[in-house]
């Protein structure tokens, strides 16, 4: 069919990337640094853009690693940081990329189920005294990649109370966070606790994809043994791109540029709302995602997911959703919106809901 409508990846769409600003950037960077970004470099990163980093994070330097997207800099923490047989925490569905390094690294992954939205801390505390204790418990708190999920400040702050008292990890997922449409910012978990929080986030969402310039930031300790780990493993990730990134925001772009996206993708987000109620209505649930990429519809248990075929002579794709799950999810789908026009929204949900 000719105008297939996708709900599949969580990509930006292409009239977002802000062309003309990034040749003007990678002009001025090669022009003026490229006697050191195009040469071999040091395996944490660009540092002008690190310090842009651990300023606004309150560390310093050593606390922050640049990589080929955030996504390559969670291997190389799983690869340096943990080991084989560790169990690790995840709320269930998350996103599938991280369960799939994790599993493939050998963890023990045991997943938390988002009921509305929220994990159960009652069912995390119980799993604790009975001495399951994680090294870490990776979270996407803001506008949960495929849920669409905010975790309230309450709990936030009782997990990293839960992660004081028996000594794990949070591995804070942040790339949606800047990305908000409605309602106030929470604070962070790294904001409130830098001892216990590994923040990792990237420039994918805020600016473009393609770049891979991903970023963590943590304790000096867990950062040194990535920051390691990075150099055998690449050398170094593109100082390069990074490089482009750090003049983008040198040259006050970023928070206009994050300001038109949020303009562009609340409409979006508004049509996949209003189109689930009027032709989804009670044959599912769905949350109302304050920002991000993604609604998350769970279908009534007599309904199922169309298959492939069936989507594809109606003129829509949708994504095995399995993906997200340890267990389950049969009736889950992710909705992404945001690469996706109003209209396109619309018809989208539409033919989705005369296949039900
Ligand atoms: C929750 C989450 N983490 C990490 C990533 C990967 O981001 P990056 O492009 O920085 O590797 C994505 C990309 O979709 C994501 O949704």
């Amino acid at each position: 069919m000719e105008n297939m409508i996708a709900f599949i990846r969580g990509i930006p769409p292409a009239e977002s990337f802000p062309k003309e600003k990034l040749v003007e950037c990678a002009r001025s960077a090669i022009l003026d640094h490229g006697d050191q970004i195009l040469q071999y470099a040091g395996s944490a990163g660009y540092d002008p853009l690190r310090q842009w980093i651990a300023d606004k994070h309150h560390t310093d330097l050593d606390g922050v690693i640049l990589g080929q997207g955030s996504l390559q800099l969670l291997d190389f923490y799983i690869h340096s940081n943990l080991m084989p047989g560790d169990l690790v925490f995840v709320e269930q569905p998350t996103y599938d990329r991280t369960l799939t390094l994790f599993k493939r690294a050998g963890m023990n992954v045991k997943g938390f189920n988002l009921t509305n939205g929220v994990i159960d801390l009652g069912e995390v505390e119980r799993s604790l005294k009975g001495g399951s204790i994680p090294k870490a418990f990776y979270v996407i708190a803001d506008f949960q990649n495929p849920s669409g999920a905010l975790m309230p400040l309450e709990h936030r702050q009782e997990l990293l109370g839960l992660a004081e008292q028996y000594g794990f990890l949070i591995i804070e997922d942040g790339p949606y966070r800047h990305l908000r449409y409605t309602g106030e910012p929470m604070p962070t978990f790294h904001e409130q606790d830098n001892n216990h929080v590994l923040h990792m986030s990237s420039f994918s969402k805020m600016i473009s994809p393609g770049l891979r310039v991903g970023y963590m930031v943590g304790t000096k300790g867990m950062i040194s043994l990535i920051r390691q780990y990075a150099e055998d493993s690449c050398i170094n990730s593109s100082h390069l791109n990074q490089a482009v990134v750090f003049e983008f925001i040198s040259n006050g772009w970023l928070e206009d540029h994050i300001g038109s996206l949020i303009t562009l993708y609340r409409s979006r987000l508004n049509a996949m709302l209003d189109s689930l109620e009027a032709y989804i209505g009670d044959k599912g649930e769905w949350l109302e995602p304050q920002g991000g990429f993604f609604a998350g519809l769970t279908l009534n248990e007599n309904l199922s997911i169309p298959d492939e075929k069936t989507c594809k002579a109606v003129g829509l794709s949708l994504s095995n959703s399995q993906g997200f799950f340890l267990n389950g999810g049969e009736k889950f789908l992710r909705l992404p919106f945001c690469a996706l026009n109003p209209e396109e929204i619309r018809t989208g949900i539409q033919r989705l809901a005369s296949l039900l």
